[in-house]
């Protein structure tokens, strides 16, 4: 019970909130929920088996894992935790905006202009095309960025089951509690059905759009925390008795289902803003990313007779799910610098906390925040987990051919042994198609450039920090382990040829032994 509120409380996130009414909506709306499926269910579920197969296998942080199942693929698994690190970089910081607009929405302090409050008094925004690098730190989003990674480094420091697992057990339950009452009253305001026709209503051409498709795969990939290291992470805590297929089940449609609600719930409110202003959903502005959630939300809170307490509900669900979320996130860097470093919980979750915080308040609390923290969430959606997906799975496929391996592990470590299906699908359809799709995305990028800002900007942040954590994965690599992570040899499995062994021991029982 504990792993899966733990999984399910990683997956559900800012990017089932924050991300997905918006992506729908631009995508297709209600024809958007075909390649959401198809996503769902041919790479969701699939990769979410993959990913716990290989934690629950090998036994370690990303690193450690891909380095034991070949010594050259070490910077695979590194390449995982950057992307992890990258993003906890700015996730924290729309946690802590989420944090500030809690309080903000019991007085409505943006006043009669939240887009105007939102952009200037707020954030101090540069504008897009003016995008810079700048150092001036804006101290309204500074002091609850501090806040928020205080609180989760504490988090952190107290371990797997004694913080994150505790954290899950509180927050998850009060986040749907808050979620569905939000929902709950969304629905019933007037005009809501207008805005789930807007939502629902199918635009079957974006369907022929390869760039509509490589979203629904962006988007459930990121929200279901697959193929950048969350779930191999989160998976090796797990105890070796698991039933980890229906257990996949229960976590990818929990994920979906809120995201669905998520959608129904901001959708409601948007149809009671247009209906409130006379004008079709459609004609609303500012449907998509951060403006939706801390423009567009404030105005209806405003409008709405009780306004303050949506607000706080809204809001705070945008809190919890991000901190839980974050959490996971940042588990994936602390567990790798651990087994590294033969760092002890604390002094790595203490290194780790500081390191980031102090990238995240330099980067992302300036008023160039947002332009890089969109510039930033691009590329590594889009490109770096995508590509994460597609070498992971032709190295383990094609090079090693560890397919057959990971298949009979879920099938032993499921109710059910598993059906050819899943081999089918994580080694062969899959990647084909997320090679084609990200093709497709590369050209354009490279092509259209990204939004309005500085073509230098968008080479320096998005492609920029691609190319660093590429290189920083490969150094990483070449330092020397400080615990012996070569020292684990997987258990046997039936049917599957041995591998020559000395010992079998999982690092995860000993250093459970020894707390
Ligand atoms: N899965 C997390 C989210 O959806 C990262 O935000």
């Amino acid at each position: 019970m504990g792993f899966i509120l733990a999984a399910v409380g990683s997956a559900i996130g800012l990017g089932n909130i924050w991300r997905f009414p918006g992506v729908a909506y631009t995508n297709g709306g209600g024809a958007f929920l075909i390649p959401y499926l198809v996503a769902l269910l041919t790479a969701g579920v699939v990769y979410l088996l993959f990913d716990w197969a290989l934690g629950h296998r090998y036994r370690g942080s990303a690193p450690a894992i891909f380095r034991r199942i070949h010594p050259k693929f070490e910077p695979l698994g590194w390449f995982q935790v950057g992307l992890c690190f990258l993003i906890i970089t700015y996730y924290a910081v729309i946690v802590a905006w989420s944090v500030r607009y809690m309080g903000y929405s019991l007085n409505r302090a943006w006043g009669d202009d939240p887009a105007g409050f939102f952009t200037k008094d707020f954030l101090h925004l540069l504008p897009s095309t003016q995008a810079h690098v700048t150092g001036d730190v804006v101290p309204g989003v500074m002091w609850p960025l501090v806040l928020v990674w205080l609180f989760v480094t504490l988090i952190m420091a107290m371990g797997v089951s004694g913080g994150l697992e505790r954290l899950n057990k509180i927050f998850l339950p009060l986040l749907v509690v808050m979620f569905v009452g939000m929902v709950v009253r969304a629905v019933t305001l007037p005009g809501a059905v207008d805005g789930l026709n807007s939502f629902f209503t199918p635009d079957w051409e974006a369907l022929a759009d390869p760039h509509v498709w490589i979203q629904a795969y962006a988007q459930i990939f990121f929200s279901l925390s697959v193929m950048f290291g969350i779930m191999i992470t989160y998976a090796s805590y797990l105890p070796r008795r698991a039933n980890l297929a229906p257990t996949s089940f229960v976590v990818a449609f929990s994920n979906s289902s809120f995201e669905i609600l998520a959608g129904i719930g901001v959708f409601s409110t948007l149809g009671y803003m247009a209906s409130k202003q006379g004008i079709a959903v459609s004609e609303l502005e500012g449907i998509t990313g951060p403006i939706l959630s801390f423009v567009t939300f404030p105005q209806v809170i405003s409008m709405m007779p009780g306004g303050h307490f949506f607000g706080m509900l809204f809001f705070g669900s945008l809190s919890l799910a991000g901190i839980t979320s974050l959490v996971s996130l940042i588990q994936v860097v602390t567990a790798a610098v651990q087994e590294k470093f033969g760092m002890g919980v604390r002094a790595s979750s203490v290194v780790v906390g500081l390191v980031s915080a102090a990238l995240s308040i330099g980067l992302y609390s300036t008023s160039n925040g947002l332009n890089m923290l969109d510039v930033v969430d691009n590329f590594v959606n889009n490109i770096g987990i995508v590509s994460s997906a597609i070498l992971t799975v032709f190295l383990l496929t094609f090079v090693v051919r560890r397919l057959p391996e990971l298949h009979h592990h879920l099938s032993e470590h499921s109710a059910k042994p598993l059906r050819g299906w899943w081999r089918l699908f994580a080694g062969y359809i899959t990647p084909i198609m997320l090679t084609v799709m990200l093709v497709f995305a590369l050209v354009d990028l490279v092509q259209h450039g990204y939004g309005d800002y500085p073509s230098w900007f968008v080479l320096a942040f998005g492609w920029g920090a691609l190319a660093l954590l590429v290189i920083g994965s490969v150094l990483l690599s070449l330092l020397p382990w400080r615990t012996r992570v070569d020292h684990f040899v997987p258990a046997r499995l039936e049917g599957v040829e041995p591998r020559p062994y000395h010992h079998h021991i999982d690092p995860r029982e000993v250093q459970e032994a020894s707390r």
